[in-house]
């Protein structure tokens, strides 16, 4: 499929605003950045698109860090924030709207949600407890296979959070998430209507691909099976409905592949030279995702017209640290000189993205 060229304005154009419009109109939009394999780049990407989507489009996005690292609250927050926040023994975040639940008090009705003026998003902080209830969400899931009631509702904890986004009327809610298929994330994935899956190339990404596809189908089936066993049929009529979970696309990164140097003895002079390394591979593994993405994730795809691949993100050098240090999205980073053409790289990257994305949420 042809690239689409990127407006270069800073504003999207008549024709890119009139596409986010008629996604818009068909009501809040639940998507998850994810793969099981780590450093690929998922805080990255959900934070920088939401914010190409909020700042630029004006849309109402609410981003939930589901990562017990808290990476993406890290990123979003400032550095005094963070420990004023974290500081306190009970820190109000994402564990406030599962921990309720866990004790058998029912869901939380207030959702946590704080603005960032930089990313111009809602942010739901991360919150390093959360690994806590992983255990206590495992369980649930097999209490939930089996209809009973308590792991349904634990299972169901995201989507009841999704249903109060929706009352708020947010156009996207965004989660990031650990690299892992562990309970929190299948609660997450449960869910949601979409996910965007952001890989490296290489084979790794081939094989958590293969087990994303494979994985998800069985908990959908599971679920179903325990929804039909469920013993409160009416409690589970009343819960939100889960996501579609359908496959929206996935982005590659050149972050990692072609940084760096190897050592090689020279024909030439018998002495030792550093030499770029090698990108065969990172090409031959490349020309092969389409193909593998469809064998893989096929059977999900959200709409079978759309092209998959919502964009590559390059190196932008000294952008990313830059950003996370300033606290702000790629495209604000403050800095003159090369900083100029990195941050008009950024927005054209993020733009390609966030165009692509709509595109494929307008088809499916
Ligand atoms: N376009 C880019 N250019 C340069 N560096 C980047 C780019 N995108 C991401 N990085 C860097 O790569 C590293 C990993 O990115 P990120 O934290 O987004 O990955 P992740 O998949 O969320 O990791 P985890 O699995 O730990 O959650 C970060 O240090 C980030 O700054
Ligand atoms: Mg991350």
């Amino acid at each position: 499929m042809a690239k689409r060229a990127v407006n270069p304005n800073t504003r999207p154009s008549k024709e890119e605003m009139e596409e986010f419009i008629r996604v818009q109109r068909l009501g809040t939009k639940t998507t998850c950045f994810f793969n099981n394999k780590g450093g690929v780049g998922k805080t990255t990407l959900v934070s920088n698109l939401a914010a190409e989507l909020a700042l630029s489009f004006r849309a109402k996005v609410l981003v939930v860090d589901a990562d017990p690292q808290c990476n993406l609250t890290q990123y979003v927050l400032s550095d005094e924030l963070t420990d004023e926040i974290y500081s306190s023994d009970n820190p109000i975040s994402i564990y406030s709207v599962v921990r309720p639940l866990s004790l058998g008090k029912g869901y939380e009705m207030e959702l946590p949600v704080r603005t960032s003026k930089e990313f111009g998003f809602d942010i739901i902080i991360g919150d390093p407890r959360l690994a806590l209830q992983e255990d206590l969400l495992a369980g649930d899931w097999r209490d939930a296979k089996g209809g009973g009631m308590r792991g349904i509702r634990t299972t169901f904890v995201f989507a009841e959070l999704v249903k109060r986004a929706k009352e708020l009327k947010y156009d996207f809610v965004f989660f990031d998430m650990g690299p892992s298929l562990g309970a929190i994330n299948r609660a997450v994935l449960l869910a949601m209507d979409t996910f965007v899956v952001p890989m490296a190339i290489d084979v790794f990404s081939l094989w958590a691909m293969r087990n994303i596809g494979s994985t998800v189908s069985v908990w959908q089936k599971e679920l179903q099976t325990g929804l039909s066993l469920a013993e409160e049929p009416s409690e589970v009529a009343e819960l939100s409905p889960q996501g579609r979970l359908a496959f929206l696309g996935y982005v590659t990164q050149q972050h990692k592949e072609r940084t760096g140097y190897d050592q090689k003895i020279s024909d030439e002079t018998g002495e030792q030279v550093k030499v770029r390394r090698r990108v065969q591979a990172y090409e031959d593994i490349g020309a092969m995702f389409p193909a593998k993405v469809s064998e893989s994730l096929g059977s999900m795809y959200a709409s079978e017209k759309m092209n998959p691949h919502l964009g590559d993100i390059r190196h932008l050098g000294s952008l990313a640290p830059m950003s996370q240090s300033q606290h702000v999205p790629m495209i604000s980073v403050a800095g003159t000189g090369s900083y100029t053409k990195l941050r008009k790289q950024a927005r054209e990257l993020y733009r390609g993205i966030a165009l692509r994305y709509l595109e494929n949420l307008g088809a499916a």
